[in-house]
């Protein structure tokens, strides 16, 4: 067991389990290049401001590094029995020069160590999920752009409603993980604001300098409150808010791919390379992929509530329940990493059927409201002509008729406001292309659509700092 740093105050060895109930460094040790980069700026700005000699700052400085590069390489193992990530390397820091590196903690706590070591991790990885994000809206836009003349039912009720098409659809979804993106990179602003100089909790009595500290690691702004600096997580429970919204969006995608790839609707083909087959049933081709974005959906969800619950009701400032963050964080990270790098591929290998969308569009009376419409333009108050078209509906139910197959006598035996322009009315790609409304499925409009997501992508590159 590692020698305790607090040992001084005790007269016994810490209990074994109780060790290993308090430690943290099985999971926190991915924290270590945010700890020990975070470190390096402390004793930068400690010498700077001549707290400790320069010539120690610059060796302290000099060894974390190498600290760094022999954990990277292997060479450097953790030591499992240490009580943190952030002890283990003061520990090794002094284990290489002695007593210099037992300067390196002047004027900073763990509390505040660990709030800076979270928020420079969670910047990290907010860049990497947007950039997946965004390279799955390229993947969506260059989909809908095959397809902006691809006529599908639009659905409500999970009932065929009215004709849209595939681009439309998609860029619904694609509207969706564009405010994804805009909230990430909401909160990534509100994470990139240091805690470090928050010490404990009541700050310092050294005359330390906050804002060459936070520059040097990237922060444009410093906590205005020692209490909060230490004892905030919001900017943990809001990453882990946005990705449980986003993973609500990739559910309800992976919900309709899972229905747009059974044999009821074949709207969709899975490449080989992502779909499964059965054990027992050959002619089984399973969208497993899509099945387990939505399951994990869930464990994202139950982070969230596990992340809420855990600082609800605590005093100010630090408490070690604050501990319990970083498996919740992690896991939604790592969630969503595995599912937006798995989804990407998936749909952009996954086969349209175009005839498929099309033929469910012809065969449920989509075009209805366009019929309806076409009385009104004629002067029929709408809801008069919504009955008249329901009449044609029905009778088109019980002759086993559609929309398209009447005669025109048979549409004036219901209104003699009829005439043979209905049959390009009712026509479904006219229907789509009439549409042409701001924000309806229009080609056109769609087309217009697809560029301004392009643009808004680019924009928040820029924002997260994508390259
Ligand atoms: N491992 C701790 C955590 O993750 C570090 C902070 C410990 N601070 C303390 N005063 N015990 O929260």
């Amino acid at each position: 067991m590692a020698d305790k740093m607090w040992a001084g105050r005790f007269s016994k060895e810490l209990d074994k389990n109780v060790n290993d109930f308090n430690s943290s460094i099985s999971f926190d040790s991915r924290l270590y290049a945010e700890d020990i980069n975070g470190s390096i700026a402390h004793a930068d700005m400690l010498g700077k401001q001549e707290i400790i000699p320069k010539a120690d700052a610059e060796q302290i400085m000099l060894t974390l590094g190498d600290i760094k590069n022999d954990i990277e390489s292997g060479d450097l193992k953790f030591d499992e029995t240490a009580e943190d990530i952030h002890m283990f390397i003061e520990a090794e820091l002094t284990a290489r020069v002695g007593y210099i590196g037992k300067r390196l903690h002047t004027a900073r706590s763990r509390n505040d160590q660990v709030a800076l070591d979270i928020r420079l991790y969670l910047i990290n990885q907010i860049n990497s999920i947007g950039g997946l994000l965004g390279e799955l809206l390229l993947t969506l836009c260059d989909i809908a752009e095959k397809h902006l003349y691809t006529v599908m039912p639009g659905y409500t009720h999970l009932q065929r409603a009215q004709p849209v098409t595939m681009a439309h659809h998609l860029c619904a979804y694609a509207q969706m993980f564009l405010r994804d993106m805009d909230r990430l990179s909401d909160v990534s602003r509100r994470t990139a604001v240091s805690p470090i100089g928050s010490c404990a909790l009541a700050g310092t009595t050294y005359p330390i300098d906050r804002e060459y500290e936070a520059s040097l690691l990237g922060f444009p702004a410093i906590t205005e409150n020692s209490i909060d600096g230490v004892s905030d997580r919001d900017f943990v429970i809001e990453l882990c808010s946005v990705l449980s919204i986003l993973m609500m969006h990739l559910s309800r995608f992976s919900e309709e791919i899972i229905l747009w790839c059974s044999w009821e609707f074949r709207f969709v083909e899975l490449d080989d390379a992502y779909a499964t087959g059965s054990s027992i049933m050959p002619q089984k081709k399973n969208p497993d992929v899509t099945e387990l974005i939505r399951g994990k959906t869930g464990r994202v969800y139950g982070d969230l509530m596990t992340l809420l619950t855990m600082m609800k009701g605590l005093p100010l400032a630090y408490n070690k329940d604050m501990q319990e963050d970083k498996e919740a964080i992690f896991d939604a990270i790592d969630t969503v990493l595995l599912c937006l790098s798995t989804f990407k591929p998936l749909i952009s290998t996954m086969k349209v059927n175009t005839d498929n969308c099309r033929a469910a569009a012809a065969a449920g009376f989509i075009n209805a409201t366009d019929c309806a419409d076409y009385l009104t333009k004629k002067g029929i108050p709408f809801r008069m002509a919504y009955k008249i078209a329901g009449e044609i509906v029905h009778y088109c139910i019980i002759n086993n008729k559609t929309l398209d197959g009447l005669t025109l006598e048979e549409y004036q035996k219901f209104d003699p406001e009829f005439e043979s322009d209905i049959f390009d009315v009712i026509n479904l790609d006219n229907c789509v292309k009439a549409r042409n409304v701001s924000g309806g499925p229009a080609p056109e409009n769609v087309e217009k659509q697809i560029s301004n997501i392009r643009i808004n992508i680019a924009k928040l590159c820029i924002a997260l700092k994508i390259q």
